[in-house]
């Protein structure tokens, strides 16, 4: 089994990825997240928000619609320009994403140059047939909006969050009163018609993003980007993921999206490559120019503090809340000689701890046990689990697969030494942690 294959396995077990809809076969490319996946997705977006929105005093956070008047998808240029070339599988009907089906295709070619590419290196699709003529592919997901047959109107899911940052630039400017640089965050679900998808949800229809739009004076453009790049990387080894299992990317000309200048992924070395999981995007001023056009709004921003006038440039941090924990499942994932575990920042595991009693059939370490998790459920305010099933050894690993970073058992010489036994999940090591002390004990170590 590849690792891919075991964390399927893992998230399905216990409780952090399904299938959607699996009653009904499953769902192309959309999935559910479970009990665990819905706190490691909280605790991501609690995390992102807090260190990009509330520890700054430059950056302000909105939360918008997921269906936006369509003329804005016109505007910011999907309409015509978001799409892929995608060939077709002539006898079976197999549609593929052109630059995926062989080396030879580059992201960002015309369906011309595929065609010549394709013809010239007599490609055929994964099943050894032809191949049809390439032709481009929009991603935007069509919603159709209305209360009646005639009435109803054609419109977008989100191709991108940050559409509603664009805008509301000038409400959310006006009402907060703000003077560049300022930033704009969101954190949401984005859609796409993807035509390749997987493996597993690294690539799905439907998604989140967590993004950030500073909106700047052009000369500060360079500052801006370096300083984005710097603060992404801090940001992801904060997270715990190793500076050698990240690298950052300068996109060529051809593959970039229609609105950047310039752009740099981050990538994280999966089991299948190096793959894209963050960009930092300089979008110039394509979006308010064209809302501008589009919608007649003036956008040109009056710079008190040098005289200038200018439509604010953009640098776009964009990262995939979902992609983001594939990514850190698969770093997580480690094999021992005797059990499976996720070793993951306590910032991010779905228990900060849980609390057992030595014997589930003893009452007296039942109630104790009781007692001290409501504690510190109170506390600490995080999530805790109770585990009083099966034997300790079996918790403990229960405990390692999920990724909680520390267990607490109370036993009989609680009783009399008023302590508790503390279980490190990395090291396995335990030590004895008196109750009076164990809020100070855990507060230190979650804030570290
Ligand atoms: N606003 C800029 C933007 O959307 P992008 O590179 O298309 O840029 C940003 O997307 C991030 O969103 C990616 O780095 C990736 O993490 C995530 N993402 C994009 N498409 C995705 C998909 N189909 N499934 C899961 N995540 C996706």
């Amino acid at each position: 089994m590849d690792l891919i294959e075991k964390l399927t396995s893992l998230c399905k077990r216990r409780g952090f990825v399904f299938a959607s809809s699996e009653i009904y076969g499953g769902w192309e490319a959309t999935y559910d997240f479970g009990p665990l996946g819905a706190e490691f997705l909280r605790n991501l977006r609690n995390i992102w928000w807090q260190d990009f929105v509330h520890k700054r005093d430059d950056i302000v956070g909105i939360d918008g619609a997921l269906i936006s008047h369509p003329r804005v998808w016109e505007a910011s240029g999907h309409v015509e320009g978001f799409s892929d070339v995608m060939l077709e599988d002539v006898k079976n009907g197999k549609r593929y994403r052109a630059d995926h089906l062989s080396d030879k295709v580059k992201d960002g070619m015309t369906p011309e140059e595929v065609d010549e590419v394709i013809n010239k290196n007599g490609i055929k699709s994964p099943d050894g047939n032809s191949l049809s003529k390439a032709k481009k592919f929009n991603q935007l997901v069509e919603v159709y909006v209305g209360t009646t047959e005639n009435s109803k109107t054609k419109a977008y899911l989100r191709g991108e969050t940050c559409q509603p940052i664009f805008y509301n630039y000038q409400l959310v400017k006006d009402s907060m009163r703000l003077k560049l640089p300022f930033g704009i965050a969101q954190i949401g679900k984005a859609f796409r018609n993807e035509i390749k998808v997987g493996p597993y949800f690294f690539r799905t229809r439907e998604f989140e993003q967590m993004e950030l739009e500073m909106y700047i004076n052009p000369k500060d453009s360079d500052k801006y980007f370096d300083e984005f790049k710097k603060m992404s990387i801090d940001w992801l080894i904060s997270l715990g993921l190793p500076k050698e299992k990240l690298r950052l990317r300068d996109q060529e000309f051809k593959e970039r999206a229609h609105y950047n200048k310039v752009a740099t992924d981050i990538e994280f070395e999966f089991p299948f490559g190096w793959k894209e999981f963050q960009g930092i995007h300089y979008r110039g001023d394509w979006d308010l120019k064209r809302h501008g056009e589009f919608s007649g709004v003036d956008f040109t921003y009056n710079d008190e503090a040098n005289g200038e006038e200018y439509i604010p440039h953009v640098v776009e941090y964009s990262i995939g809340l979902n992609r983001l924990m594939l990514v850190l499942l698969a770093n997580a994932y480690t094999e021992e000689e005797k059990r499976t575990l996720l070793k993951l920042s306590p910032k991010i595991a779905p228990y900060k701890l849980a609390v057992f009693p030595l014997l589930a059939n003893k009452p007296e370490l039942v109630e104790k046990a009781r007692q001290i998790y409501i504690d510190l459920k109170k506390d600490l305010e995080v999530n805790i689990a109770w585990d009083d099933r099966g034997n300790i050894g079996k918790r403990y690993f229960a405990q390692d697969e999920i990724g909680t970073p520390w267990c607490v058992t109370i036993d009989f010489d609680t009783l009399k030494d008023n302590a508790v036994t503390v279980r490190d999940r990395d090291t396995a090591k335990q030590e004895r942690v008196n109750i009076d002390k164990l809020k100070e004990y855990f507060n230190d170590k979650l804030n570290n």
